[in-house]
């Protein structure tokens, strides 16, 4: 997490200066503390007003500025991590060969930090032998590359060298830098998604499912140091960190399967996935003809992972099921709860505004085993989920 974290942007001459706007607003919308340092070539590219409004404190550009000196020692010294984006052709050469003509240079010489640099400059460069020794001695001053992305680059040409994308280099540093070790050592299970169960080769029966929220929680354990291992049926988002391992499935039955051999190396299960309970009895091996006025499909029940998970679970395994509702919602969460054997239910209702398949928000009211219940306001799925992992971690707490 990027809460509280202490950001030094170093911005240096490119037409990828504009993409720092977003980055700095990215990187406050995370929490991030955020000094910009711009090189006077990058003036040209964003404005020093935009950066200073946005990051809240004045942007730096000279070594000197009337009678005040920036301490460019303080700076490197003050900051978490340095981050040099874009980093421009010309500037990487002159961090590769300490040459030391501005601020920037003299804040970066003398970092105490970690530096992370996203370069941005046009295919021929990049690939040119130089910029390829540049970076290779970035990599022995022990300095990390954000790699270049491939397309429209500023000469018009479509190639390699366009750099990385604002929310891509703020995954980068949440992901790689900023990994909280609170869960390290801890195995999540989370599943996602509908399930989709086949009627013939072309149709299925499935739910709106959007996978928002058990990719949230996904997300918020594994921030917090958790290995996570996320279960979805077909779902168009995705997670945003590599490190999540996902694993595909498309039917209740295949879910199912998945979470039965993963669960007893599991300490944590939380299963958000919209399980579909009746698939057909009958699979069509050839597409079905309208040949009948009434078409009658005959379903079967499917397993009940979380109630499978319930019969089977250790004392030390936390087991955290949802309750999505239309009515009695309470008294349907609770017999869920019980009858499914899980240590909370996260109860959410279609009737709120709030709640449902698609949206980014959520309202959930969390049930404890033991009795208590945790309303939640309104708010992201984000949010609501770093709720969610912080009362299991309590209970983890409890069980040890
Ligand atoms: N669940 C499951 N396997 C199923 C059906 C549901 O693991 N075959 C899980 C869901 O992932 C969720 C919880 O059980 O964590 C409750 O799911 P929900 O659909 O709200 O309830 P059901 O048990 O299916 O009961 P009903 O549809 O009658 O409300």
């Amino acid at each position: 997490m990027l809460k509280g974290k202490r950001i030094l942007l170093g911005i240096t001459g490119s037409i990828a200066a504009y993409k720092t706007v977003f980055l700095v607003r990215l990187l406050v919308i995370a929490g991030a503390e955020v000094r910009v340092i711009i090189t006077p070539s990058a003036k040209d590219f964003v404005s020093t007003l935009t950066l200073a409004t946005l990051s809240k404190n004045k942007v730096l550009v000279d070594l000197a500025d009337e009678d005040t000196w920036a301490n460019h020692v303080m700076l490197g010294r003050w900051a978490d991590v340095m981050l040099i984006a874009p980093l421009s052709c010309n500037s990487l050469s002159k961090l590769a060969n300490g040459i030391c003509d501005n601020l920037l240079m003299a804040a970066y010489l003398s970092a105490t930090c970690p530096v992370i640099v996203a370069p941005a400059m046009d295919e021929d460069m990049w690939h040119h032998r130089s910029t390829i020794k540049n970076i290779e001695t970035l990599k022995e001053f022990g300095h990390t590359t954000i790699t270049v992305g491939t397309g429209e680059l500023a000469s018009g040409l479509f190639g390699e060298g366009r750099m990385a994308e604002p929310k891509d280099i703020v995954t980068f540093l949440e992901e790689k830098f900023f990994r909280s070790e609170l869960l390290k050592g801890k195995s999540v299970l989370v599943t996602a998604g509908p399930t989709l169960e086949a009627i013939d080769p072309v149709r299925f029966i499935g739910n709106h499912s959007s996978g928002k929220m058990g990719i949230a929680l996904a997300e918020a354990f594994y921030t917090l140091g958790a290995d996570v291992k996320l279960v979805c049926g077909p779902i168009k988002n995705t997670v945003c960190y590599e490190g999540i391992e996902v694993l595909k499935i498309t039917s209740a039955a295949e879910m199912y399967d998945v979470c039965i051999s993963v669960f007893p190396s599991i300490n944590i299960a939380v299963l958000a996935a919209a399980v579909a309970d009746y698939t057909p009895r009958i699979v069509s091996e050839n597409k079905i003809k309208k040949n009948e006025k009434i078409f009658q499909l005959e379903l079967i029940k499917t397993k009940d992972i979380l109630q499978t998970l319930g019969t089977v679970k250790r004392e030390d395994q936390i087991l955290v099921g949802f309750a999505l509702e239309t009515n009695n919602e309470l008294e349907n969460a609770i017999r869920k709860l019980e009858t499914k054997n899980a240590d909370l239910i996260v109860l959410n209702s279609l009737n709120d505004e709030f709640a449902g398949f698609e949206k980014d928000t959520n309202k959930v009211t969390v049930l404890d085993r033991n009795g208590s219940s945790f309303p939640f306001e309104a708010k992201s799925k984000k949010l609501v989920a770093i709720d969610i992992v912080d009362l299991i971690i309590k209970k983890l707490n409890d069980k040890v």
